[in-house]
């Protein structure tokens, strides 16, 4: 049975009203989507573990730690005590199986990821040992950017995967994601939305993460 999961991304929040924009959302999300990006593997600086900790004492839901970093493994304890409930690591960056390990330990929900631009196949053989993957639909970077469609299909070829071997790995998808698109992602298989401008860009971001819902799952709202 697939989720029906909405994760706003606070990369387009307010950050200097970052609490006021996640309690604006806390009704309509079921995970909050922290972007982190070192500057490096990605041409952006964001945020890092201090915020998560301020985070985590403002809101209970799943903290989604999305690590566009070169070297996530280094920073996965911080996380953990900062109150991250999963970190997403990319697997352009190497090896996953090292954090995922160290992942394991501190207790966090492991995720994997891969860029538009890479092959399913450089993720298949960690699907065993993960509970969430991330199909990137954007390069990873920026926040309002255009949906790549063509990554529908990897997302569709993961699905199918992903039931074949019955494994208990949450499908989310990440970049571009707005109201007309948001069924196109659904049908090809995606659990978890991740939208940032689409909902901290509008004028009322409770009414357009509802938006997206009712587009994304019409019966289920
Ligand atoms: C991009 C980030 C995304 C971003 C999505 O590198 O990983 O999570 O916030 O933003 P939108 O929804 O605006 O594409
Ligand atoms: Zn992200």
């Amino acid at each position: 049975m697939p989720g029906h999961k909405l994760a706003p991304s606070i990369l387009s929040a307010d950050f200097a009203q970052l609490a006021n924009d996640v309690d604006r959302v806390t009704d309509v999300a079921d995970l909050l989507h922290v972007d982190v990006m070192d500057g490096h593997f990605v041409p952006n600086l964001t945020i890092g573990p201090p915020v998560v900790e301020s985070l985590r004492k403002r809101t209970e839901l799943f903290l989604d730690c999305h690590l566009m970093v070169d070297n996530p493994r280094v920073l996965l304890d911080d996380f953990a005590a900062a109150g991250a409930d999963g970190c997403t690591v990319h697997i352009e960056v190497g090896d996953p199986r090292p954090a995922f390990d160290e992942m394991r330990t501190l207790g966090l929900r492991v995720g994997l990821t891969l860029n538009p631009e890479t092959p399913l196949d450089a993720v298949l053989p960690h699907l065993e040992q993960i509970d969430l993957l991330l199909v990137m639909s954007v390069h990873p970077g920026f926040g309002g950017q255009a949906f790549i469609p063509s990554v529908l299909d990897k997302l569709r070829a993961a699905r199918r995967i992903v039931d074949e071997r019955a494994l208990p790995v949450e499908l989310e998808i990440d970049g571009g994601i707005k109201v007309d698109n948001a069924h196109l992602a659904v049908a090809a298989g995606a659990d978890i939305l991740v939208a940032g401008s689409a909902i901290f860009h509008a004028d009322d971001p409770a009414v357009a993460a509802r938006g997206i819902r009712e587009a994304a799952w019409p019966s289920a709202s």
